[in-house]
């Protein structure tokens, strides 16, 4: 049993990391004129990094240098600690070192997913179906479609008053459809949509129960839930692959990343080949190494990116996941019932946590403007940083969008309702981080409530350009008085 001192140090440590992230504190001149702190809210895109990362970072380059040798002390001490950084990946994620490797592979999650696409359906060809869900981001969904006959997508299930996490039975009832062919389910553990949090364990006993694997994209959950791939009290509830990114955990820079069954890539040559993956080369021959990780990762790694995504993962590891997902189901909470106070806000996804579990985003549109605006006008006006549009989840947003203007509908004449389908192809998203706070929230929410309350001056502000996006009429932003590579470059070197 955990004593109060030990979570008070875990608290003490948080508040370091969360206070600490090296671009919290970035300005910006406004539309107004005004010269403001930005307010992050685009996490789910990608994190800010934690300063911490960034130390560790500074405190390597002396002894970089490239990895898979120990003929002199640079080379040593890069590979021992890239061999730690998947150490700690495994440890992170609670996967058995025995059953389980960690590969890094491109610089998100997309890289990891369309490498165990293309080994999974090359190893079991005779299971040519692989079922996921339609809340999936574009990059657990068509690198399936690409290698597989045939992609199953689940729907959400209905929660008290709106969308909530995937339909358990329609996952039973397509895994008893295609029986003897599934060959694996892929889901997100969390949405990068509306942040709802899937049951990733019953899924995973539900797929192993019809003799199929589980896939999990952890890109948007790593972050933010502790995950526990094995050593479950039900081990049919033990998860086969784990996919995340490291920007998204706060060491942007680092590689995307694979936690896998070694099994399950044993036995099929690895996608990518060249060097650091063979035992040997003849001329007319090459044997490919069984070590795991190497025969997964061809050529030089991004040992740095590496070794700063290891650095962020044992913070986090010493503030403990629970912990950060307990304060982050608080923010979260926090922010839907402000957001819900809002006239005119519909809020995409069951709002009601108690029903449906979310943590890190909420995606919303303003009933009299288009989200393209809205996000223009938080930025220009509010210095608030949210993203909008289909976040790469087209088949998701339109759902439940179309879900909203079903409802509508009985209001609205048929003109009022095509304007607001015009307006609402999208959406609105602010997502969070350890490091965002209620203030944050609250100033979202005021920023919400007055460009309601303003819409025609905003309306004037802005035009709306043939792509869909809002230019404002007088203000522009030039980055380049902000920054560029070659000025910083210039002003170093020719001071
Ligand atoms: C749920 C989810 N899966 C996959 C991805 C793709 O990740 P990456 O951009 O790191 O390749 C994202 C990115 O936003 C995501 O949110």
């Amino acid at each position: 049993m955990e004593n109060s001192k030990d979570i008070e140090q875990r608290l003490l440590i948080l508040k370091k990391l969360s206070s600490e992230a090296v671009n919290l504190d970035t300005y910006y001149t406004l539309a107004t004129g005004e010269r403001t702190k930005r307010i992050y809210l685009d996490s789910t895109a990608s994190t800010l990094q934690l300063k911490i990362v960034h130390e560790v970072l500074e405190k390597y380059q002396p002894y970089y240098s490239n990895t898979h040798s120990d003929s002199h002390f640079g080379a040593k001490l890069s590979t021992e600690e890239y061999n730690w950084a998947h150490r700690m990946v495994l440890d992170f994620v609670q996967a058995d070192p025995e059953i389980y490797t960690a590969f890094f592979a491109g610089s998100g999650a997309t890289s990891g997913l369309n490498r165990i696409a293309r080994a999974l359906a090359e190893k079991n060809p005779q299971r040519d179906v692989v079922i996921t869900t339609v809340m999936e981001h574009h990059s657990n969904d068509l690198p399936h479609r690409k290698q597989f006959q045939e992609v199953v997508h689940i729907p959400a299930a209905m929660s008290t008053n709106s969308v909530g996490c995937v339909n358990l039975e329609r996952l039973e009832e397509a895994l008893e459809e295609y029986a003897g062919r599934v060959n694996y389910v892929a889901i997100t553990g969390v949405s990068n949509v509306t942040g709802i949090i899937n049951p990733i364990k019953e899924v995973a006993e539900m797929a192993h129960r019809h003799g199929a694997f589980v896939v999990i994209d952890a890109a948007q959950m790593a972050a933010h839930l502790p995950i526990q791939m094995s050593g479950n009290d039900n081990p049919a509830q033990d998860l086969d692959i784990v996919v995340f990114s490291g920007h998204k955990i706060y060491a942007p820079g680092s590689p995307g990343v694979v936690v896998t069954r070694k099994d399950l890539f044993a036995g099929v040559e690895p996608q990518e080949i060249g060097g650091g993956v063979v035992e040997d080369v003849a001329i007319d021959r090459y044997i490919i190494t069984e070590k795991f990780p190497d025969r997964e990762e061809a050529g030089t790694p991004n040992i740095v990116g590496a070794i700063g995504l290891a650095a962020s993962l044992y913070a986090l590891k010493k503030v403990g996941m629970d912990l950060i997902a307990e304060e982050e189901c608080r923010l979260i909470t926090y922010a839907l019932d402000k957001l819900k106070a809002v006239d005119d806000l519909v809020i995409y996804g069951e709002t009601d946590c108690t029903e449906c579990q979310r943590t890190g985003a909420v995606s919303f549109n303003l009933k009299t403007l288009d989200h393209a605006l809205v996000a223009s006008a938080l930025n220009d006006y509010f210095n608030i940083a949210v993203r909008n549009h289909c976040f790469c989840a087209h088949p998701y947003v339109r759902e439940m969008i179309t879900q909203t203007l079903i409802e509508e509908a009985e209001h609205l004449s048929d003109e009022e309702l095509d304007k607001l389908a015009e307006m609402h192809r999208g959406m609105v998203r602010a997502s969070f981080g350890i490091y965002s706070t209620e203030a944050h929230v609250d100033a979202l929410t005021e920023a919400l409530k007055y460009i309601s309350a303003h819409s025609d001056y905003y309306l004037e502000k802005y035009e709306q350009l043939p792509s869909g996006n809002f230019k404002h009429r007088t203000f522009n932003f030039d980055h380049t008085k902000v920054f560029t590579v070659k000025g910083t470059v210039d002003q170093i070197l020719d001071s």
